[in-house]
């Protein structure tokens, strides 16, 4: 019954992984879970009230398509607070959250034969919302001895005249890589002259324990021309369920594509979220941000220890997101195997690296409480000194 269309797309993985879980939990299994995208704090306070305050006032209505004024002008002030860039209300589109944003991106970018370069591992939904709109994927491989990040002659040797863009996601997910200033200038060096648009996910911007930030886009005029910046609330303000994203271009006949695709298909976002999401980008939750990120990056450090002190296992420490890709190709190279295998013995959840592109390794979510995951590891320890 089903179109070829729909049958390309597979079932995220992660969300499989959760939901099975999930099912096990409820049938009584004492279930640790550390694959799940999204952190375990509430929503800051002062955004909840936020929400409240639009209910009372009324704000329960159609929007605009793109985003009331107030939140653009709310997003365009964040992007040139935090991020130095300048971009003007009709050069931003909301949506609900940012895998809509990347959704109507691909669908107003990408043509039948297109090739699109996605650096592995990669966050699951890239390859499959591209085949979707067409596209094929070009994938370069990463590893732990580059940091997982692609290399300037990696990009180079990948780009043809049929490539029409590069998605960069920094800090990543799954593996928390942070592209520095310098290693995007160099990347940046490889585009110039070239078509290739560059598509920036920084929806894990706000969670950096090492270093500094920098967006695509801020590197030079050649890059704030080419790159499509994606960013959202979901991870820096804990705001996943409430369903904001945006993206924003210099192209204005872009996002102008993106408003008739979202017009026809869910319209504006909802219309409390929205009021939220401007507490949440204009400072107002600037503390409860650091506490997240405070709690993130000591949990980072003890789980990274934990980690490197299973023999045979090995585990980059990131420098961002909340995420570590544990690397496990000394003792078994299917991820898929070993975290089913792992499941049900153990009732430990973590995600298979081949859901990522990545065999070999399997993706641990830090965003849970430090008991859970002392408990975790040690429960993967024993179950490998056991089995391997
Ligand atoms: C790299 C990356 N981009 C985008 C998203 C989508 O976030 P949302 O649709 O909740 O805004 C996620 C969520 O897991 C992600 O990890």
């Amino acid at each position: 019954m089903q179109t070829d269309r729909i049958n390309i797309l597979s079932e995220s993985i992660t969300i499989a992984v959760t939901t099975l879980a999930q099912e096990l939990r409820a049938a009584g299994k004492d279930i640790l879970s550390f694959s799940a995208g999204e952190p375990d704090f509430d929503t800051p306070q002062v955004i909840k009230d936020s929400a409240i305050k639009a209910i009372n006032a009324g704000y329960t209505k159609y929007t605009a398509v793109d985003g009331i004024p107030e939140l653009k002008k709310a997003i365009a002030d964040k992007l040139k607070r935090d991020n130095g860039l300048d971009y003007a209300t009709n050069q931003i589109i909301v949506s609900n959250g940012a895998k809509h944003s990347l959704f109507n991106l691909f669908q107003a970018t990408i043509q039948e034969g297109d090739e699109v370069i996605i650096p592995a591992p990669y966050w699951v939904t890239y390859p499959e919302l591209v085949k979707y709109s067409g596209g094929t994927v070009v994938e370069i491989e990463t590893n732990d001895s580059n940091s997982f990040k692609i290399t300037p002659a990696q990009l180079k040797a990948a780009i043809t005249n049929k490539t029409k863009m590069l998605i960069l996601t920094t800090p990543s997910n799954p593996t928390g890589s942070v592209y520095t200033k310098e290693e995007l200038i160099a990347l940046a060096d490889v585009l110039k002259g070239t078509e290739v648009l560059v598509a920036s996910d920084e929806m894990y911007e706000k969670l950096i324990y090492n270093g500094e930030f920098t967006s695509a886009a801020a590197i030079s005029e050649d890059m704030y021309n080419r790159t499509i910046t994606i960013n959202g609330l979901s991870k820096s303000v804990a705001m996943t369920g409430w369903r904001f994203g945006y993206l924003a271009a210099k192209d204005t006949s872009l996002i102008k594509s993106m408003k008739s695709l979202q017009s026809q298909s869910t319209s504006n976002i909802c219309s409390i979220t929205q009021h939220a999401a401007i507490t949440g980008l204009d400072g107002s939750a600037d503390k409860d941000i650091e506490m997240m990120r405070k709690a993130f990056s000591s949990r980072r450090d003890e789980a990274v220890d934990l980690f490197n002190a299973i023999d045979n296992v090995s585990v980059m420490k990131p420098d961002g997101a909340f995420y570590l890709f544990v690397n496990i190709s000394k003792i078994e190279k299917d991820s898929l195997k070993f975290s089913k295998a792992l499941l049900e013995e153990t009732g430990v959840a973590i995600v298979p690296g081949v859901g990522f592109g990545t065999d070999g390794h399997f993706r641990f979510s830090f965003a849970t409480d430090i008991e859970s995951i002392r408990e975790g590891i040690s429960r993967i320890k024993n179950f490998i000194s056991k089995n391997y």
